[in-house]
């Protein structure tokens, strides 16, 4: 049986705030639309501290947290898809950075889908012996992404990371992890990838046209808001409800709904399509806005350190991101 405990979490928040009015100095933009379209009033940039920096020092908080060493870790699996380098893969630096000399590495990209992914993983290793305690990590730089003259998908995202230490439960965990990779374009930013071989075109024939092009353009995050806006509020509500039917529970028997926190409207429309009510719906888009795979480790983080995480209660983690990816885990704590 599968089943995860969290022995401690951590975060790290880069220390430049920008707010909804200091977007709006740079751009055709205000508070009132951003806060009424998407919740959000402000994100934080990591301005000079790359990727890894943020991982590693969310890393360090969980364990600390969790009151375990960083010897006694077996696993790190690290979410992200903003990564700096190709190689080393971002466990690899983390496991470095924090010490981390017993551990093996795992590298997961579904992007912000990511922390559910890299659980679900989590709980399988921890099935077997040898993986006794598991530092999952997920870290986004995603500042450098956006197109600062795209209004629409700039406003919505920030920096930051987020980690969870955990370990083996016999309380049963159930998960549902899901692609849509056919309408992979709603989402997506091409690594540009410039070489100097001369048996190897710039360009492949088999890449789509629209996500690999030599317009500067499209080096930035590309979004089709209202295509991703409709798919995420399908998919997070079809995520919990097939996670909560293979448990065999009902709604009413979830304590905590933590979803990705992309759009308020989006929670919203999900979590009130399966019934769910918003006292049991944690939310802080407000000040962090969309972190992607290190959304969920964040409010997990926010929600830990007000002790409002306790033993028994019934969690639920759902989310959605580029892919088009969608899952949902419920454990109990
Ligand atoms: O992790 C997943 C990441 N992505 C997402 O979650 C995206 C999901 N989609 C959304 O969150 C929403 O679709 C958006 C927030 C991106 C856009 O909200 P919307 O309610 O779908 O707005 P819209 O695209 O229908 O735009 C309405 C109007 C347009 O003006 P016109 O054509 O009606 O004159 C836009 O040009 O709002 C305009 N607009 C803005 N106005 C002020 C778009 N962005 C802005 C802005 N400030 N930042």
């Amino acid at each position: 049986m599968r089943g995860i405990k969290i022995l401690g979490t951590g975060v790290y928040t880069p220390d430049v705030k920008i707010t909804n009015h200091d977007l709006s100095k740079i751009m055709e933009t205000d508070n009132e639309w951003i806060v009424s379209r998407t919740g959000i009033s402000s994100r934080n940039y990591s301005k000079d501290k790359s990727n890894h920096y943020m991982a590693v020092e969310a890393s360090k908080s969980a364990i600390e947290n969790a009151g375990v060493k960083a010897e006694d870790i077996d696993l790190v699996i690290a979410s992200s898809c903003s990564t700096e380098y190709f190689y080393p893969n971002l466990a690899s630096l983390v496991q470095g950075g924090i010490g981390a000399v017993n551990a093996a590495v795992v590298e997961v990209n579904t992007a912000c889908t990511g922390f559910i992914s890299a659980v679900d993983i989590a709980s399988r290793y921890l099935m077997d012996d040898d993986y006794k305690t598991v530092l999952v990590v997920a870290s986004e730089r995603l500042a450098p992404h956006v197109d600062f003259e795209d209004r629409a998908s700039c406003i919505l995202f920030g920096d930051g990371a987020g980690a969870a230490v955990i370990t083996k439960s016999d309380k049963p965990m159930y998960s549902y992890l899901s692609g849509k990779a056919d309408n992979f374009e709603a989402l997506y930013r091409h690594k540009n990838i410039s070489h100097n071989c001369p048996y190897v075109d710039e360009k492949d024939e088999t890449t789509s046209t629209a996500a690999f092009d030599t317009d500067k353009k499209l080096q930035y995050l590309q979004m089709d808001g209202k295509g991703v806006y409709k798919f995420a509020v399908d998919a997070m509500a079809t995520a919990v409800e097939k996670t909560l039917a293979k448990a065999g529970l009902i709604k009413d028997d979830i304590d905590l709904v933590i979803p990705h926190q992309a759009n308020i409207r989006i929670i919203q429309s999900a979590t009130k399509a399966l019934g769910i009510p918003q006292e049991k719906v944690f939310v802080n888009i407000g000040e962090h806005a969309n972190t992607s795979s290190a959304c969920i480790p964040t409010c997990l983080d926010d929600l830990n350190k007000d002790g409002r995480i306790k033993e028994g209660m019934k969690i639920c983690l759902v989310g959605f991101g580029a892919g088009l990816t969608s899952g949902a885990i419920v454990f109990e704590q």
